[in-house]
């Protein structure tokens, strides 16, 4: 899956300015492409280990002070993480920086002993997607010991050796997917009609997932209190519709019991909520195979994978919210970039990202009462109706056959 991602990445970000509605576009991309003509230097085998085929655990050395970053992934296994692994890596290489790229396959012991040998190779800054956000504490004591500072990138890590986080606003990402089907389905105005929704949430490890699913279930609450929305299965705690590992598999199971407990008399099923991507695609397919009624259900998620872009175009998921994750890279280099240069961090950096982006430090805790400065992207809605947003990007590309594909 390599791309041509260095040619792309100044027109993707231009285009980007375009989709998710950035400032002035006056500095598009630029610290991506700012450092463009650098060396790309010598690669050699990454020492520390990785699990997958297309690692990237290359080390290239250039100008930026032989500076060495440790880019910390969770798995290969979800689409948007060989996405956020490669941008990051290619960036950061641009840019002038050494790196060390690991996965760690979703087990958070093994992820450990990857940001450990990160630290044993002398690595200036980490860059980590923590696979459990509670498994980390160990290592980044060991982090701050060494004085190497971290980015929690995408998903936050509880301890307060993080500096910053970079993530897109988590909440709206739910948000979003609870609006779209207030909107879809005009729950204000729905008057005696009763639609029947089930939720499906992701991995209680990952911090991201209670926010995805409170900024959802936040909007639609009223509307099944009201019973203008009814939860037939009668699970609606996160803990009863969490989904281990954001694993398809364990999604569609789960799919299915309910489907064949609740739903199997003929009862009508309108929407099933899904917080991502990888869940909707297990939603989907029990609904494809299991599901008795004739009609369409709504199906949400979030990340723009190529199969639930296909999906979408197939009339099987109805939407997604899509994060540009290019953005979120070309936002961690900027940061990583001032913290190592000694800057001033904070809102006064963002109109250098060229991205639309806030600067939170009140939403996100590494402790009870420890406020971790964030700097928080903004994602937007994908349905059938404007795919093409996504080509805009370059980051996409439609193919003959009508279905999108990841450049
Ligand atoms: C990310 C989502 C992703 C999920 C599973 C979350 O932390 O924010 O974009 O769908 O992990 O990979």
């Amino acid at each position: 899956m390599k791309r041509k991602l260095l040619s792309a990445l100044l027109s993707a970000a231009m285009v980007a300015v375009l989709l998710t509605g950035c400032g002035s576009g006056s500095d598009t991309g630029s610290s991506a492409g700012s450092d463009t003509g650098a060396d790309a230097g010598t690669t050699t085998e990454a020492p520390a280990p990785t699990d997958d085929a297309d690692t990237g655990a290359d080390t290239s050395s250039a100008n930026a002070g032989g500076s060495k970053i440790g880019i910390s992934m969770p798995t290969q296994s979800l689409e948007r993480w060989n996405r956020d692994g490669e941008y990051l890596d290619e960036q950061f290489k641009a840019a002038g920086y050494e790196t060390i790229l690991t996965y760690s396959d979703n087990d958070a012991g093994r992820q450990v002993n990857d940001i450990q040998n990160m630290l044993a190779e002398g690595v200036n800054l980490l860059v980590i997607a923590a696979i459990d956000g509670e498994a980390l504490n160990t290592v980044m004591n060991e982090a701050a010991e060494a004085g190497v500072q971290v980015i929690a990138y995408d998903r936050l890590i509880m301890n307060d050796a993080v500096s910053y986080y970079v993530s897109f606003d988590n909440y709206t990402v739910g948000k979003l997917q609870g609006q779209f089907v207030e909107s879809t389905l005009d729950l204000a105005n729905a008057g005696d009609t009763v639609y029947n929704i089930e939720f499906t949430a992701g991995d209680p490890a990952d911090n991201n997932a209670g926010y995805f699913f409170n900024g959802a279930f936040d909007v639609l609450k009223p509307y099944i209190d009201a019973g203008t929305l009814n939860v037939v299965s009668g699970q609606t705690d996160f803990s009863s519709v969490a989904t281990n590992q954001w694993n398809t598999d364990t999604a569609l199971e789960r799919a299915q019991n309910i489907l064949s407990s609740y739903y199997a008399d003929g009862t009508q099923l309108d929407v099933w909520l899904c917080s991502n991507d990888s869940t909707a695609l297990g939603v989907a397919q029990a609904i494809t195979s299991d599901y008795a009624g004739g009609n369409s259900v709504l199906i949400t998620g979030q990340d723009g994978d190529e199969a639930n872009l296909k999906n979408i175009v197939d009339g099987v998921q109805t939407m997604t919210v899509y994060k540009n994750v290019s953005n979120e890279a070309i936002v961690t280099l900027a940061l990583a970039k001032a913290m190592m240069s000694g800057d001033a961090i904070g809102e006064s950096l963002i109109p250098s990202f060229g991205i639309e982006c806030a600067y939170d430090t009140e939403s996100y805790e590494t402790s009870e009462g420890n406020k971790c400065p964030s700097f928080l992207l903004v994602p937007s809605v994908i349905t059938k109706d404007n795919l093409q947003d996504l080509v805009d990007t370059g980051l996409y590309t439609m193919g003959d056959d009508g279905y999108l594909k990841a450049n």
